[in-house]
């Protein structure tokens, strides 16, 4: 969703909210043959729910209504296509996935088309209805927006199907001077073999024109920018790099939105850190002329495991760790209160951007398999919230329903978020409930959260391996409708029991770092069974504390030989409890 650009330029509210992070994974760069999109969408009035379009046949003529994504705007009716897919999140019974992330880009192209009907969201939608593969969702897109208008700013969109073709495809606004409605664009495939990301920056730079198994584009990509005066008429337009021109690099989009593609390409590029030393003063925003390559090869190949365990990354272990610092707090958190940019005493600075954000509303890691018919071939392994702290829950991209614990429609078909409506029932708020509880007590909380994500994913692919079998016998015993019936009963049982297992977990989670205490199964404590434990003070924060009160908090007499000078477990023996818990003193 839309860029932190904006944040720092000040167009208009509705925009400022919103930027998300993809991963490009082609089936030679993965472990199982599989291509793989990751994408957090992140938006902190975006609602957590996986949406659903029913296939459909609709006569010639029939309307179909356009809001804008992020806002709920209203923006025109276009014409339905005639037959439609199934789409259950971003994937279709066809293989098909797109995934985005915003980088706004010029403001003379960016949200500046005037009666533009489609915007970034509704055209993922509205292509996931209408195309089977990577390149016809292109040629769909391309006409959606040239027949419509292009209502969004600059996008990049992530593609791929179940032929394992992966495409980048960048796109901004034609403006509204230039006498055409639409948008220019350049797609570039991403060789087998390699992995691409993006994340709020548009990332594809010169590109050829003779070419079109790999590059294909509008073809008055650079005219439009000659005519706003963006780029030199004299210029060599073999010299034309899509995103320098339409989205000049600043400090703000590489230290929070590269930095990001950083974090995954060091993390699989080598073992060496010889990317990330290569690339660290461009991600620290340093050095911007020493760009990233759009994509790179990894020096081993990646699972699906992986590419969520890389959608969990706050910079851990890298010098944009934001948990290290005094902002961190008590308990070592390495999320901050947002805006990102923030003033003090005339001086601008910012808080780290990672992948992993707290206002992440939902999120995917998909895959399109290229040996399963194409209604078996699009898996989502969906998550409500922070892509770090929340389970995913795999559902097959021909699934006839969704658990009702995930089910839900967007602004985009005109539909209101009920986000000031708590409701248990909901994937989305229990899942928030967690997130929100491992925010407090970081260090303690997510290390756990983290073992718990992991042993549910191994228990999901191991269950997948039976239900890809039992749906692959069926398709071809039975046909297509019965395998579709069996994975639509099993991604909505799915959904249904990770839903209850993470309600349990938050019990289980409120029950053991209540109150500022680590409460412990013991089983001979004749009181609960348990030992509340206090979990202390770091080191750092101590110093921090003391460095800054000096005396203040000082024990003047040394404390003697009072019960809370010693810390320890099972405060129920200390003084101070409660007036009535005295006489249990020991
Ligand atoms: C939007 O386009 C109009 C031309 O129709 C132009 O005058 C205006 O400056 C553009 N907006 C921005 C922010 O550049
Ligand atoms: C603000 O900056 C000025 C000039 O460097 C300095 O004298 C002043 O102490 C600073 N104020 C605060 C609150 O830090």
């Amino acid at each position: 969703m839309a860029s932190l650009v904006l944040l720092s330029l000040f167009y208009s509210p509705r925009l400022l909210v919103e930027a998300c992070t993809d991963i490009l994974v082609t089936p030679g760069a993965s472990v199982d043959g599989s291509a793989i999109i990751a994408y957090n969408a992140d938006s902190p009035t975006l609602y957590g729910v996986l949406y659903h379009y029913p296939p459909s046949k609709n006569a010639p003529g029939t309307e179909r209504h356009v809001y804008d994504w992020d806002s709920g705007v209203y923006l025109g009716k276009i014409e339905e296509a005639e037959e439609t897919y199934n789409v259950i999140g971003n994937s279709n019974e066809h293989g098909l996935v797109i995934g985005e992330s915003t980088f706004g880009g010029v403001s003379v192209l960016a949200w500046n088309q005037t009666g533009a009907i489609i915007d970034y969201g509704s055209l993922i939608y509205l292509t996931l209805q209408r195309a089977t593969t990577a390149r016809a969702a292109i040629a769909v897109m391309v006409d959606l927006m040239d027949t419509y208008g292009y209502y969004s700013g600059g996008e990049s969109f992530s593609l791929m199907d179940r032929s394992g073709e992966v495409w980048i495809m960048e796109v901004i606004g034609r403006g509204n001077d230039f006498g055409k409605k639409g948008a220019v664009w350049v797609a570039q495939r991403i060789p087998d073999g390699a992995v691409a990301a993006h994340a709020n920056q548009a990332r594809i730079t010169t590109f050829p024109r003779n070419d079109p198994d790999n590059f294909l584009f509008a073809e008055d990509v650079v005219e439009v920018a000659i005519f706003y005066g963006l780029f030199s008429a004299s210029a060599d337009p073999g010299s034309f790099s899509f995103s320098d021109v339409y989205d000049p690099i600043t400090f703000i989009e590489a230290r929070q939105g590269e930095a990001r593609v950083w974090s995954i390409f060091s993390a699989i590029a080598d073992k060496t850190g010889e990317f990330q030393r290569n690339y660290l003063s461009y991600a620290l925003g340093e050095e911007t002329d020493h760009r990233m390559p759009l994509y790179i090869i990894p020096c081993e190949k990646l699972s699906v495991m992986d590419v969520m365990h890389l959608m969990t990354s706050h910079y851990e272990e890298t010098p944009l760790d934001s948990s290290v610092d005094v902002g961190s707090g008590l308990f070592e958190t390495p999320y901050r209160p947002r805006p990102l940019v923030w003033e003090f005493n005339g001086t601008k600075y910012h808080n780290e951007r990672s992948i992993a954000t707290a206002k992440t509303g939902w999120s995917f890691v998909a895959q399109a398999r290229p040996w399963m018919p194409p209604e078996l071939a699009a898996v989502s392994w969906f998550a409500c919230d922070d892509s770090s702290t929340a389970p995913r829950v795999p559902v097959y991209g021909s699934s006839k329903a969704v658990s009702a614990a995930y089910a839900g429609q967007g602004s985009q078909d005109g539909v209101f978020s009920p986000l000031l409506t708590f409701d248990l029932t909901k994937a989305f708020w229990v899942q928030n409930m967690v997130s929100n509880f491992c925010y407090y007590r970081y260090k303690d909380v997510y290390p756990m959260v983290r073992r718990k994500i992991t042993s549910i994913q191994r228990e999901f692919n191991e269950m997948m391996v039976t239900a890809d079998e039992r749906a692959l016998t069926l398709y071809n015993e039975m046909g297509p409708d019965k395998a579709i019936d069996f994975v639509t009963l099993f991604s909505v049982n799915a959904g249904n029991s990770l839903h209850k297992e993470w309600m349990e977990f938050y019990g289980y989670l409120f029950a053991r770092f209540r109150d500022f205490y680590t409460i412990t199964a013991k089983g001979d404590e004749p009181v609960c069974g348990c030992v509340a434990q206090e979990p202390g003070l770091s080191e750092s924060v101590k110093k921090r504390i003391v460095a800054e009160t000096g005396n203040h908090y000082k024990v003047l007499d040394n404390g003697g030989d009072h019960p809370d000078v010693v810390s320890g477990e099972s405060p129920r023996h200390k003084r101070d409890t409660s007036p009535k818990y005295t006489t249990m003193e020991s």
